[in-house]
């Protein structure tokens, strides 16, 4: 169903205000996101406070880079905490991303809990040509590049990557049919940009291939959310 591939962000500053959006959209989405702003603010605790206002699938973004045995660590952690799914950055290396998936799947049935997915960040959507190139001295193009990564992630035994629709053909391409692709910059024809730049709509990034879109604004800040998730579930 389209409202399955639908994830909302809970990109706010307090457990009251990302209880609020849950109650209001639980029945027209698949899944809800808890990135580094609103765990830095309201604490690990917020996985029960939206578990109980109905979030039932939990997206931790919380894009673990660090050396293999502490991110292990942090994935047997995530994993006992019961999420649908967690991501680490893959330029953290192949031992890095094999350490977070073997740790996660250990740390899950010792916990008598679902397995959780392990996703890769390829690279950050903030990184241009001239940065990648430039700052950060590597060689090649950001499209080639995010491909590698993908590769790598899948031969370390993860679930999938995070990445810019523009990338999901390639990735498709490289990685296979089971390779899970969620993508955010995803903005319904018309709506407001805000501040993505190189978007598609939910319809186009699903017939590209992508398993799940990471909507956000255009849903949260709508006047009537759950009409407006609603909408875009018909879309796709
Ligand atoms: O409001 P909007 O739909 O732009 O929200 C998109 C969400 O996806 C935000 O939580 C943002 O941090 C996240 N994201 C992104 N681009 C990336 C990775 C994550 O917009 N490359």
């Amino acid at each position: 169903m389209g409202k399955e591939k639908i994830i909302i962000p809970l990109d706010v500053d307090s457990a009251e205000k990302a209880v609020e959006l849950v109650r209001a959209l639980k029945d027209d989405v698949g899944a809800f996101k808890v990135g580094l702003e609103l765990v830095n603010y309201a604490g690990l605790g917020i996985f029960d406070k939206i578990r109980a206002a109905g979030a039932t699938k939990i997206f931790y973004d919380c894009k673990f880079h660090d050396i293999p045995n502490t991110v292990a660590g942090a994935s047997r952690a995530a994993a006992g905490m019961n999420v649908w799914l967690f991501n680490v950055h893959c330029s953290g290396g192949f031992a890095m991303m094999k350490a977070a998936k073997d740790a996660a799947l250990e740390a899950a049935e010792k916990a008598g809990v679902n397995p959780p997915l392990v996703i890769g960040v390829t690279i950050l959507t903030s990184i241009d040509q001239p940065t990648l190139n430039n700052e950060l001295r590597t060689p090649g193009a950001v499209a080639d590049q995010v491909v590698n990564l993908a590769k790598l992630a899948k031969e370390a035994g993860l679930d999938g990557v995070v990445a810019s629709p523009h990338e999901i053909e390639s990735i498709r391409a490289a990685c296979g049919p089971d390779f899970l692709i969620i993508t955010p910059g995803v903005r319904p024809a018309g709506g407001d940009l805000g501040d993505q730049k190189r978007v598609m709509t939910p319809a186009q990034a699903v017939s590209r291939g992508a398993d799940y879109l990471v909507i956000g604004r255009p849903i949260t800040k709508a006047e009537n959310p759950k009409a407006a998730a609603q909408a875009i579930a018909a879309e796709i």
